[in-house]
């Protein structure tokens, strides 16, 4: 073997191995984590039971695949588009971190395929669980398993009413919102400018879950910040509150 060739196969061996690392040693690691944050929860057997319901509803659909082929159908190529997904224990210690309560309206700006939004439904007392999302078949997705839902046990006990609605969510008005979370890491410039410009506006003690973008220490109080499961690997994820 050349010394060209050897260079080329431990240089794609390095490419390989910190893509496999950050990928699935670190996303192991992670999850890890999050299972013995769990087995320290009071709420632990509620929790995991909702996983299993939840695992239940979805085991048919594959979101993925239904945000791609929508995307290839309407020859959308932005990169707001991209799709991936809040791990669910992550998100259910994130929403911890905001400790909701039956006054709470929780929003998932951007809810793709509705776990997120079905997830603080099942596992907290809120009152409202509302998932604002544009692909509309990512929201029939979700209104397909929320018809699925409603008629189970569960639904019949489960005060929170869930929404879901397709709207863009610099249009869409959430004035009502107490806990919001942004999948916001494929939300850049101008965007993401935008989408941040209506979080200031949001009233004082309002919880904000956000991945990767962080908000201004003169409005928000910074209340929790790591690094956090997503579908795609390990990402940085915080929780506000609003503080002016
Ligand atoms: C990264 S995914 C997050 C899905 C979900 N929140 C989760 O974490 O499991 C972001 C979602 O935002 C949607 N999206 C992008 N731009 C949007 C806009 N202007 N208004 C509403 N939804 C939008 C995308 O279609 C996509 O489903």
């Amino acid at each position: 073997m050349s010394k060209i060739e050897l260079s080329f196969i431990c240089i794609l061996t390095l490419i390989w191995g910190s893509w496999f690392y950050r990928k699935y040693v670190k996303t192991f690691f992670g999850t890890k984590k999050r299972l013995s944050w769990l087995a320290q929860q009071q709420q632990n057997k509620k929790i995991r039971s909702v996983l299993v319901i939840l695992e239940k509803l979805y085991q048919n659909t594959n979101s993925h695949r239904t945000a791609k082929l929508a995307k290839i159908r309407r020859g959308i190529t932005e990169d707001s588009f991209l799709y991936g997904e809040v791990d669910f224990l992550t998100l259910i210690a994130l929403l911890t971190y905001c400790q909701p309560t039956e006054h709470d309206v929780f929003y998932d700006l951007g809810s793709g395929a509705g776990k997120a939004v079905f997830s603080a439904a099942l596992c907290f007392p809120i009152r409202k669980s509302i998932g604002i999302e544009l692909m509309p078949e990512l929201v029939s997705l979700a209104k397909n398993i929320l018809a699925e839902y409603q008629k189970t046990g569960h639904a019949k006990n489960n005060k929170c009413e869930i929404q879901f609605e397709q709207a863009d969510i610099l249009q869409r008005p959430f004035s009502d919102a107490t806990i919001i979370f942004i999948n916001a890491t494929a939300f850049k410039g101008q965007l993401w400018k935008n989408i941040e410009d209506r979080l200031y506006a949001l009233p004082i003690g309002a919880r904000v879950i956000l991945t990767t973008h962080q908000l201004s220490s003169s409005y928000f109080k910074l209340i929790y910040s790591g690094t956090e499961v997503m579908s795609w690997g390990m990402n940085s994820a915080f929780v506000f509150e609003k503080i002016k």
